[in-house]
C-alpha cells in the first residue's frame, strides 16, 4: 500500500497499524473514488412489533456520493418534493438524509451545533419542517470523534447536547461517523472497545432526548466487527469501507457481507452502504443487480443519485415494487449464500409467506446459465412452483428446478412458491449457450479465439415446467457479420425435465477486432395449445488478436489486471509523475503495487520481452518486491527480493511461442507498504 494517496480523493491510510480515514482534499463535488437455505437461521431477534423503528430497513435519500460537500437547503426541498412526485415515496423512500459538511465551521455561543447559513439559511429545523410537511423523514449527520470526516465539528465531548439539538430540530435519522476518533484518551482501550464505548454512549443519547431517532453507526472500519455489537445498539451498521459505482465494488460489499445473515432483523440491519444506482458507473443491468442484491440482503435503501435528474431506467429500477417487498419483506431475515464461485452465485432469502427470493447472481463478463431447485432453496416438496420473475414481472411453472440464463454482470431475480393444485403459468424453460474455444495453454482459464478461425457454438434448450414442450425451434445468431453454419435445430415434443441440444460452427470474421462478443441462442416453442412461447440465452466468445512490430505493454490491452493498491496505471505514477526509477524517468511504462498481476495476449507471434525494473521514485521507502515473468502459466522470470536500494534490473526474456504473457510483482513477503513497483519502457519484439 502507498504511504499517502492522491489529493482529492477518499484516503485510508494506515498510521499506527489502525486504519484511520482522513480526507485528502477538498473536491468532494463528484462520487466518491461487497449452506441451504433450508437450514436459513432466523432473523436475530423476535417479530418486529407494531411500529418498531426500523422494523423493516430504513428507504430514503442521502446526497453524500452524488453531492460530495455541495450540499444546500434547496438541493433537499427539491430532492424532498421530487421523492414525492417520482413516486418514490408511495413505493415506500421516506428518508431524506444529509451527510457531512450541512455544519458550520464553529458551534455557537453555548455550543450547540449550527448549519452553515451559506449553505442552509433558514437552518436545518426549517428544512425539517419542509420534509414533514410532505409525509417524510429528515436524516443528519455527526461523528463520535473530535471532527467529521470533512473536518467540520464532531460531538466529542458534545453527545448529548448534539442529541438534544437534533431533537429538537424535528431529526428521525442520525448517521454517526467515525473519523476523528481521539483514540489517546482511551489508552487502555482497543480501538473496537471504544468504538462500543462512544457508539453506547451516543445511542443513549439519542434515546434520552425521547424523540424517535433511528441511529445509523457508519462505524467503516469492517476490522471492528460493528455487526458483533451494534446490533444491541442501534437501528444499521456499516459493514464495510466506502465504495464505488463499479461492479467489482458492488460485488466486494456483498461478498464481505455473505457471512453476516444472522447479526440482521427486524429493528437492526447490517448495511453495505449507499445505492450506487443511476450514479452513471454502471450499466442497467449492473444496477438492477446491485438493487436485486440490496433487496436480498435487507439492505437500507438509501438512494445516493440525484433524483432531481433520474432516467426513466434509473426511476424503474428504484420503485420496482416487487424488489423494494423482498428488501422490506416483514419476516426481516437476510439472504444467504448456497453457493458461490468466482463466475456465479445463488442467493436465497426466506420470506414472511413461507416463498423464498432466489437470485441468480452472474458476476463474470460473459453469460451463464445458473441453476439451483426449490429444494435446495428450502421450499416444501410440491409437484409445481411458481416462479415469479421480479424484474421481468412474469410468472412461470416450474417442476423444481430455478435456472435461467443470465446475461454478463447481472442477475435474475425470483420469487418461488409452492403450487398447491394447478396454475396456468408458461413452463419455466431456459436455453444455455456456450461458444467451445481452445484453451490459450493446457489448464487455462482464457479461451481464445483468433479471427479467422471457426469453432462451435452449442445451445441445450431444457423443459423445467410442469407440462411438455411442443413444436421446438432453435436457431443460433452470430455477432453481426459472422458467418453462423447450420439451420436451425427442431424437436416435435420436449417432455418435462428433457433437453434438447444443438451446435453450430460459427467462423469470426478475418478482421473482427478483439474484444467480447456474444452468440444468441434463442427458442420458440408451444405449451397446451396455447400461443408460442420464446427463450433466449447467451454464449460468450473472446476474440484477440496477436500483438505486431515492437509494441510497449502499456500500448496494449491486458486481458486482465490485478493491483494491490488502485489500478495498475499506464505510464504515470499514482500521482500522475512519470516512471522513474533512480533518477531516470521512462514515457512508457507500468505503475503497480504489489500485488499485482497483468496478463497479456502474445498469440505464439512473439520472441522477446524487455523492460527496466524497480521501485517507482514517487514514493520511495521501506518497500521490497519481486519480480516475476510467466509465459503460458510458466515461471520463465525471477528478480530475487528488490528494495529501494538495489540498482535498476533490466529483464530480457524470451517469450517464443507462447500465448499468454503474465507479468507479476509479489509483495516479497513482507507486506505492501510502499511497494510501488515499476515495469518501465517494458517492450515486446513480435512478428509483423
Ligand atoms: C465517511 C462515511 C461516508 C460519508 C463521509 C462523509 O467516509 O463512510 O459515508 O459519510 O464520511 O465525510
Amino acid at each position: 500500500m502507498l504511504n499517502r494517496r492522491r489529493l482529492s480523493r477518499w484516503c485510508c491510510a494506515v498510521s499506527g497499524g489502525a486504519l484511520v480515514a482522513v480526507l485528502c482534499g477538498a473536491a468532494l463535488a463528484g462520487p466518491v473514488d461487497a449452506q441451504a437455505a433450508a437450514k436459513q437461521p432466523a432473523p436475530a431477534g423476535s417479530p418486529a412489533p407494531a411500529r418498531q423503528l426500523g422494523a423493516t430497513p430504513p428507504m430514503g435519500w442521502n446526497d453524500w456520493y452524488a453531492f460530495g460537500c455541495n450540499l444546500t437547503e434547496q438541493l433537499v426541498e427539491q430532492t424532498a418534493d421530487t421523492i414525492v412526485s417520482s413516486g418514490m415515496k408511495a413505493a415506500g423512500y421516506d428518508y431524506v438524509n444529509l451527510d457531512d459538511c450541512w455544519l458550520s465551521h464553529e458551534r455557537d455561543a453555548q455550543g450547540d451545533l449550527q448549519a452553515d447559513p451559506t449553505k442552509f439559511p433558514h437552518g436545518i429545523k426549517a428544512v425539517a419542517d419542509y420534509v414533514h410537511a410532505r409525509g417524510l423523514k429528515l436524516g443528519i449527520y455527526e461523528d463520535v470523534g473530535t471532527a467529521t470526516c470533512a473536518g467540520y465539528p464532531g460531538s466529542f465531548g458534545h453527545v448529548q447536547q448534539d442529541a438534544n439539538t437534533f431533537a429538537s430540530w424535528g431529526i428521525d435519522f442520525a448517521k454517526i461517523d467515525w473519523c476523528n476518533v481521539p483514540f489517546d484518551q482511551f489508552p487502555n482501550l482497543t480501538q473496537k472497545q471504544v468504538a462500543i464505548k462512544l457508539y453506547t454512549q451516543y445511542s443513549k443519547a439519542l434515546k434520552a432526548t425521547g424523540r424517535q431517532i433511528f441511529f445509523s453507526v457508519c462505524e467503516w472500519d469492517p476490522t471492528l466487527e460493528p455487526w458483533t455489537w451494534a446490533p444491541a445498539i442501534a437501528n444499521m451498521w456499516r459493514t464495510n469501507g466506502d465504495y464505488g459505482d463499479t461492479w467489482a465494488q458492488i460485488l466486494a460489499n456483498l461478498d464481505q457481507e455473505a457471512p453476516l445473515a444472522s447479526a440482521a432483523g427486524p429493528g437492526h440491519w447490517n448495511d453495505p452502504d449507499i445505492l450506487q444506482v443511476g450514479l452513471g458507473g454502471m450499466s442497467t443491468g449492473e444496477d438492477r443487480a446491485h438493487f436485486s442484491a440490496w433487496s436480498m440482503l435487507a439492505a437500507p435503501l438509501l438512494a445516493g443519485n440525484d433524483l432531481r435528474s433520474m432516467s426513466a431506467a434509473t426511476k424503474a429500477i428504484l420503485t420496482n415494487r416487487e424488489v423494494i417487498a423482498i428488501d422490506q419483506d416483514r419476516f426481516g431475515a437476510e439472504a444467504t449464500r448456497l453457493s458461490h464461485t468466482n463466475d456465479a452465485d445463488v442467493w436465497i432469502r426466506t420470506l414472511a409467506n413461507g416463498d423464498r427470493a432466489v437470485m441468480l447472481l452472474n458476476r463474470s463478463d460473459s453469460a451463464r446459465s445458473i441453476s439451483t431447485t426449490a429444494h435446495a432453496a428450502g421450499l416444501p416438496r410440491s409437484s409445481a412452483y411458481a416462479v415469479r420473475d421480479l424484474w421481468a414481472h412474469e410468472t412461470f411453472e416450474s417442476g423444481g428446478t430455478i435456472a435461467s440464463s443470465v446475461p454478463a454482470d447481472s442477475a435474475v431475480l425470483y420469487r418461488v412458491s409452492a403450487i398447491h393444485g394447478g396454475s396456468a403459468h408458461p413452463p419455466l424453460t431456459d436455453v444455455a449457450a456456450s461458444v467451445k474455444a481452445p484453451a490459450a495453454f493446457p489448464g487455462s482459464t482464457y479461451h481464445i479465439v483468433k479471427p479467422g478461425q471457426t469453432v462451435t457454438a452449442t445451445a441445450v434448450f431444457r423443459n423445467d415446467g410442469t407440462v411438455p414442450v411442443r413444436r421446438l425451434s432453435m436457431h443460433l445468431y452470430g455477432p453481426s457479420g459472422w458467418k453462423v453454419d447450420h439451420p436451425s435445430i427442431t424437436a416435435a415434443v420436449v417432455p418435462p425435465g428433457r433437453s434438447v441440444s444443438g451446435s453450430w460452427p460459427i467462423t469470426v470474421p478475418a478482421g473482427t477486432k478483439a474484444g467480447s462478443y456474444e452468440v444468441n441462442a434463442f427458442a420458440r416453442y408451444r405449451w397446451s395449445g396455447t400461443r408460442p412461447a420464446a427463450t433466449s440465452g447467451q454464449g460468450g466468445v473472446l476474440v484477440e488478436v496477436p500483438p505486431t512490430g515492437s509494441p510497449y505493454l502499456s500500448d496494449l490491452t491486458w486481458l486482465a489486471a490485478t493491483n494491490g493498491y488502485g489500478p495498475v496505471l499506464l505510464d504515470e505514477n499514482y500521482y500522475g509523475g512519470p516512471i522513474a526509477i533512480h533518477g531516470v524517468t521512462y514515457a512508457k511504462g507500468l505503475w503497480t503495487n504489489a500485488d499485482a498481476s497483468i496478463d497479456y495476449y502474445l498469440g505464439d507471434s512473439c520472441t522477446r520481452f524487455t523492460a527496466d525494473l524497480g521501485l517507482d521514485d514517487s514514493d520511495r521507502g521501506t518497500g521490497t518486491v519481486v519480480y516475476q515473468v510467466f509465459t503460458d502459466g510458466t515461471k520463465v522470470y525471477d528478480s530475487g527480493v528488490v528494495t529501494n536500494s538495489t540498482p535498476t534490473i533490466h529483464v530480457d526474456q524470451n517469450v517464443s511461442g507462447a500465448n499468454i504473457l503474465q507479468v507479476v510483482v509479489t509483495d516479497a513477503g513482507d507486506g505492501v507498504t510502499y511497494d510501488n513497483a515499476d515495469f518501465a519502457a517494458p517492450q515486446l519484439t513480435c512478428a509483423g
